[in-house]
């Protein structure tokens, strides 16, 4: 009999078109994998409703608000401390993000970027929740914000969808942060995440889909979905020299720690 787990996808982006017209089934097939919590993550202030309705439809998931830093000038909103906060008190809101820089891109000027992301920072170590930290080649800058925002004044967080170097992986750890893992970690290009994830201290692990995107094999260049986080897990587990069930068990454990607003019910026989 194959194994009973219980896996939280940290990161997915329930609202988005791709599963409008599917979400019952989506989540059907993801307990199906063993994939039985999920946060629901919030990109626009104007948007921010559509996590939280989902969150308040379903007993398993949970929800962020934040601005992305593709939004970071289009987002009238994506610097109003006030706005953010208080969109922040509901009951199922786990966490501000995801917020962030994204070099790749350019959606937005650097300095919008940063800004936004700072006034995110703020609002998190108000709230004492974490931060959903989107980061992609600004890996300097990104690690500079970091410390210099935890001089100020303690936070806690994670980089999500990690694909930067070893350097902000480091120092992202050394100031507490969580990393979080998606189906990049399983494409055979990713030699050099697979050794960075060797070194992450096992209770600093998560994982998480960034479903509707970057689909792990063998469904990649399809739609991704939360069950899939299977796949990811799967492979952490090897890279760690644990079992599937033992991984879980760590992941989720560093979960509900970090988004420690996040209250699952027990359920029986799990
Ligand atoms: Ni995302």
């Amino acid at each position: 009999m194959s194994e009973i787990l219980s896996i939280i996808d940290s990161h997915a982006h329930l609202d988005y078109p791709q599963f409008a017209d599917e979400l019952p089934e989506v989540i059907e097939r993801a307990a199906a994998l063993g994939v039985t919590e999920m946060i629901s993550i919030g990109v626009r202030l104007d948007t921010a409703h559509k996590p939280r309705q989902i969150a308040e439809a379903y007993e398993n998931i949970w929800f962020s608000v934040g601005i992305h830093p593709h939004e970071a000038a289009k987002d009238p909103q994506a610097c109003d401390y006030d706005a953010i906060t208080a969109f922040a008190s509901h009951d199922k809101c786990v966490a501000i993000g995801e917020a962030g820089l994204d070099y790749f891109y350019d959606f937005a000027p650097r300095d919008a970027q940063a800004t936004s992301f700072r006034t995110q920072i703020r609002a998190a170590r108000a709230l004492d929740l974490p931060i959903i930290v989107h980061a992609r080649d600004a890996d300097k800058d990104m690690a500079d914000i970091l410390e210099d925002e935890m001089q100020k004044g303690v936070f806690k967080g994670v980089l999500h969808c990690f694909s930067s170097g070893a350097e902000l992986a480091q120092r992202a750890l050394n100031i507490g942060f969580y990393i979080s893992f998606s189906g990049i970690l399983t494409f055979n290009s990713s030699e050099d995440l697979r050794e960075i994830a060797k070194d992450v201290p096992l209770s600093r692990l998560l994982v998480e889909t960034d479903s509707p995107y970057l689909a792990p094999p063998p469904h990649r260049g399809k739609t991704n979905e939360p069950g899939f986080t299977r796949y990811v897990l799967n492979r952490l587990a090897e890279i760690k020299g644990l079992s599937e069930g033992e991984m879980a068990a760590q992941t989720r454990a560093n979960t509900l720690t970090l988004f420690d607003r996040m209250k699952p019910q027990q359920r029986a026989g799990v």
